[in-house]
């Protein structure tokens, strides 16, 4: 693989900064942001007022802790524009996440933000090794999803060429990939492998591909899938983070030279990681849930809001900046098996490592008795579709995951192409357990 580094003086001044400045420019904006939030979105007052804290209470960074934090519900009860600090007619654009029930989380941007966004967006798309004059296949959605035009604007500021693929269309993705010979390909890794798969179809050895690097997001995702991919098309595989309620991708973004988890844009959102059951904020390094406030946002200012993501920051390497630990999982996705926590994240290393098996995999959870259990189905390897082979592989995985979580499951292992396809974000887990059993 290329060395695709960037030079140090491609990168912005603050990516190298020192800790004491980027600390200094962290509480400046905190200021700022508390105080936009706590004068413009009635719901930021009344949390305050509550609370009995005050933005004027800030002092130190460290003074956070003791404002309330922000959840995805606020945004739902105040659908749709209830949390905008800015009236209205200022907002540029909105994207929405669709959500599986209920109202989706809308979302704002002024001119600023999105000018903002599209900056941050250029400068992970550096630290992932691509640059002006490259050609970017952009396979993120297009619409309300914040991935495609995140991404889309981003390329742009880059000075790349952007290909507006947008998701779907499998075999026209691997024609356009073939004839314009992109340098970088930005989509979530499971539609990756759909696309390899593809390659496959069409009889194209993926290795021959132009591709050097893909930017990966939106969905977990393991070491043990990056080699995978990695090996597949002889590229780099970088992490790409973010959500809407922050901004959409580019939150944090992994650098090419070192790939040792996603560095945190901490010049425009600070991080905090809390003990998910009491919320108290816990030390770098440690285990916990993910916590952010923007820092320079205008639109929709968030203030120690949810994410529900579970990781722990670690120290600068390529940049100074803190990172984050590639996402194990959400605490909605965790599983819990008599007592036990599961993350699908899990089950793909255990997949990816057995012989035999395809990088395809789904979760049934169903009740067994009065018990929950476990059902995963994978697929094999085409080469690898006789019985046999098929019955040590289910008995290889299912010593794997006992081994690991100490609780027996069930294995279905199919025929190629058995397990659905992603078409974006992959449904990792389908929860059968309110049906009875099964
Ligand atoms: O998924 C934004 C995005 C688009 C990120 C394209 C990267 C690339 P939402 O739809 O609001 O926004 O979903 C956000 O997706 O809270 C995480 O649970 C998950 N997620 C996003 N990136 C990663 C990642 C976009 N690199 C939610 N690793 C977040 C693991 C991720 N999970």
């Amino acid at each position: 693989m290329k060395d695709l580094s960037p030079r140090r003086e491609e990168l912005d001044p603050i990516e190298v900064a020192s800790i004491d400045e980027i600390r200094a420019l962290q509480l400046e904006r905190l200021k700022w942001s508390l105080r936009h939030a706590y004068d413009n979105v009635a719901m930021y007052r009344a949390r305050c007022e509550a609370a009995g804290v005050h933005p004027d209470d800030l002092q130190s960074l460290s003074d956070l802790a003791k404002i309330p934090f922000t959840y995805k519900d606020d945004l739902r009860d105040n659908y749709p524009f209830g949390m905008l600090a800015v009236p209205r007619a200022q907002i540029a654009r909105i994207h929405a996440s669709s959500g599986t029930t209920g109202k989706p989380t809308v979302v704002g941007y002024t001119k600023g933000d999105i000018d903002v966004w599209a900056d941050l967006m250029a400068r992970s798309l550096r630290a992932s090794g691509l640059r002006a004059g490259d050609l970017i296949h952009n396979a993120y959605g297009y619409g309300l999803f914040t991935g495609g035009l995140g991404a889309h604007y981003g390329i742009e500021r880059l000075g790349a060429t952007v290909v507006p693929m947008s998701g779907g269309q499998t075999e026209k993705q691997v024609g356009l990939i073939t004839d314009f010979q992109p340098d970088g390909i930005m989509v979530t890794p499971s539609y990756m492998l759909n696309i390899l798969e593809q390659f496959h179809k069409q009889g194209l050895d993926p290795r021959d591909c132009s591709l050097s690097v893909g930017v990966f997001g939106a969905e977990p995702w393991t070491d043990a899938m990056r080699r995978e991919v990695e090996a597949a098309f002889d590229m780099h595989a970088v992490d790409i983070y973010g959500l809407s309620e922050i901004m959409g991708p580019g939150v944090a973004n992994e650098c090419v030279e070192t790939k040792d988890g996603p560095v945190i844009w901490e010049d425009h959102f600070y991080p905090e990681i809390i003990d998910p059951e009491t919320g108290e904020v816990v030390e770098d390094g440690e285990m916990g849930e993910l916590v952010f406030t923007t820092l320079t946002k205008e639109g929709l200012p968030m203030i120690r809001y949810r994410t529900r993501d579970l990781t722990r920051l670690m120290p600068g390497t390529a940049r100074s900046m803190r990172r984050m630990e590639k996402i194990t999982g959400r605490s909605d996705d965790m599983i819990i098996l008599r007592g036990v926590n599961v993350f699908p994240s899990q089950v793909e290393e255990q997949v990816l490592a057995t012989g035999g098996l395809a990088p395809y995999y789904q979760i049934e959870l169903y009740r067994s008795g009065r018990m929950d259990a476990m059902r995963i189905m994978v697929e094999a390897m085409p080469k690898a579709a006789d019985n046999l082979s098929k019955t040590a592989a289910a008995r290889m995985l299912g010593k794997r995951i006992k081994d690991m979580v100490g609780v027996s499951c069930e294995i279905i292992v199919g025929d190629p192409g058995d397990v659905e396809r992603s078409q974006g974000k992959a449904k990792r887990v389908i929860d059968n357990r309110s049906l009875g059993e099964t």
